[in-house]
Order: C-alpha cells, then sequence, then structure tokens
C-alpha cells in the first residue's frame, strides 16, 4: 500500500480510539501528555544514538549527486559532494529538527488553544515515521543500505502519488552538466 494511504488510514483509526476517550478528564489528559512526552524524548535520544554511532563508524566513502531544485523555485540543481557520515550527520539532524518543530507546534495547540486530540495522534503516528526513518532502519535496526535505504535517499513526494518527486540524480553526465551550469552562473 501506498506509504500516504496507510498513514491517512492509520490518522483515521487513531481519530476513532481518540473519540474513545474522554479527553476532557484530567486523569486522561495526564497520561495522554506523558505518552506524548515519552515517544518525543524517545525520538530525540535516538537522534542523539544514532550520530554517535554515524561519527563512530566515521565512514568517509565519498558520494557525490545533483540535488534537484526546490519545486516551485527558482534555484537550480546543486551538485552535492559529501561523504556517508557526514549524509548521515545531515539526516538525523533533519529528524531531530523534525522532532523539535512539531513538539513547538504541539505545546502552542495544547498548552495555548486547549486541544488534546492532537497529542494524542501525535504520540502514534510518529511512531511509523521513526520506525520508517532511514537512518534508523540503518543504524539502528542494521539493515543493509541497499535498495531504498542506498545512499543518496529518494526525496519523498510532497503531493502524494499525484506528483512525481525530482529525485537526486548519481550518474556522470547529470554532475558534469549541473556543475558546467552552476560554474557558468558564478563567471
Ligand atoms: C575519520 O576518518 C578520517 C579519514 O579516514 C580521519 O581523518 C578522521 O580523523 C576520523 N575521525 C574520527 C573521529 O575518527
Amino acid at each position: 500500500m501506498n506509504s500516504q494511504v496507510a498513514n491517512l488510514v492509520l490518522v483515521l483509526v487513531i481519530i476513532q480510539v481518540s473519540r474513545k476517550l474522554d479527553l476532557e478528564n484530567p486523569d486522561v489528559i495526564t497520561y495522554v501528555r506523558i505518552g506524548y512526552v515519552t515517544v518525543q524524548a524517545l525520538t530525540l535520544s535516538l537522534c542523539y544514538f544514532i550520530a554517535t554511532r554515524i561519527k563512530k563508524i566515521n565512514d568517509t566513502t565519498e558520494i557525490k549527486y545533483v540535488e534537484p531544485a526546490k519545486p516551485f523555485t527558482n534555484e537550480s540543481p546543486q551538485v552535492v559532494e559529501t561523504t556517508v557520515r557526514d549524509y548521515d550527520l545531515g539526516k538525523t539532524m533533519d529528524l531531530f529538527k523534525q522532532t523539535c518543530t512539531s513538539v513547538l507546534i504541539m505545546l502552542i495547540i495544547h498548552l495555548y488553544f486547549g486541544f488534546t486530540q492532537p497529542l494524542f495522534i501525535q504520540s502514534i503516528l510518529p511512531l511509523k515515521s521513526v520506525y520508517q526513518n532511514q537512518m534508523v532502519q540503518i543504524h539502528l535496526l542494521g539493515k543493509k543500505a541497499e535498495g531504498e535505504l542506498n545512499r543518496p535517499f529518494k526525496n519523498p513526494s510532497p503531493f502524494g502519488w499525484l506528483l512525481e518527486a525530482q529525485q537526486p540524480q548519481t550518474d556522470k553526465a547529470s554532475i558534469k552538466k549541473a556543475s558546467k551550469a552552476s560554474k557558468s552562473k558564478d563567471d
């Protein structure tokens, strides 16, 4: 099943479950808060643990690819030269930042606007994306960096199955073309 469809189904199921909960009851709210904080704290510690592993493994194998321009911008594709270590640290940092951003938003929604249901949803939904995160798959679950886990990773499509995302190119011709284009722009 498409991952976006799976997410949608999961959200609907979680919403149904949350309807059975008395989210006005202070005791229930306390449990939901504890659950939420636990899941976020686990995710952030996981990032820290994975980053420590990446630094220890210190894989300096080079990765070179063309990162396509962001959709709806005038930017041109960028040639990226990095190492497995730095690439992985970047991806781990992305997960860390995403988690922090979502916690900030949730703090506002829950503490300022008083909604508890989103807190409940965000205690369960991230478990799936954390489990599917490439860094967790490689560095925690010990999966080989092949196929879907081959670096550079595919960009997720922003609009689900409606639109294909632009993917990083690793072939020599694309790299040459993009580096030429950026050079002529600098001149
Ligand atoms: C990682 O490897 C590089 C090159 O092999 C080396 O220069 C560097 O000191 C190593 N760093 C650590 C923290 O081991």
